[in-house]
């Protein structure tokens, strides 16, 4: 099978129903996403995939040949990070980190079919993506900073 992730082509030897998410992780090493709940529901496994997020955990690998997938590590660097992900560093959007992938992955997508969200619509894009140590709060103001929206200062 036949996979480009993150501009790069990748032969792939495994059965055409394999889930995307362990392909990437088994063996072409990308531990961006991560395996949460493994049934569509949680969002920890996101990727894009022709600029959509989606959930890699329940994709088989046949359904992405010819299509253009992205996870976290091709959104950007540790030297040059895209801005979304600047956003949750700026706003220390994070506990344990588990959830990050899916709401990072998720925020671009948005961003990308809208550039300046109101707080409702990115609660809205965020709404499926579960977070168990309860960062909420400071994921969507990363989320909000990522839309270029001015945050008040917290205390
Ligand atoms: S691991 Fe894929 S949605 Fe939870
Ligand atoms: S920061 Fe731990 S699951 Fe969200």
């Amino acid at each position: 099978m036949r996979l480009t992730v993150n501009g790069r082509i990748f032969d792939v030897d495994a059965a055409p129903d394999t889930a995307l998410l362990y392909v990437l992780r088994n063996d072409l090493e990308l531990n961006g996403p991560k395996y949460g709940c493994g049934l569509g529901e949680c969002g920890a496994c996101a990727v894009l995939i022709d600029g959509v997020a989606a959930r890699s955990c329940v994709i088989p690998i046949d359904g992405c040949i010819g299509r253009d997938i992205v996870t976290l590590e091709g959104l950007g660097t540790r030297e040059r990070p895209d801005p979304v992900q600047e956003a949750f560093i700026a706003e220390q959007a994070a506990q344990c980190g588990y959830c990050l992938n899916g709401m990072i992955i998720t925020t671009k997508a948005l961003l990308t079919r809208n550039p300046r969200p109101t707080e409702t619509e990115v609660l809205e894009a965020l709404r499926y993506n579960l977070c168990r140590c309860g960062a909420h709060i400071e994921i969507i103001r990363a989320a909000m900073r990522a839309a270029g929206h001015e945050l008040e200062a917290r205390d």
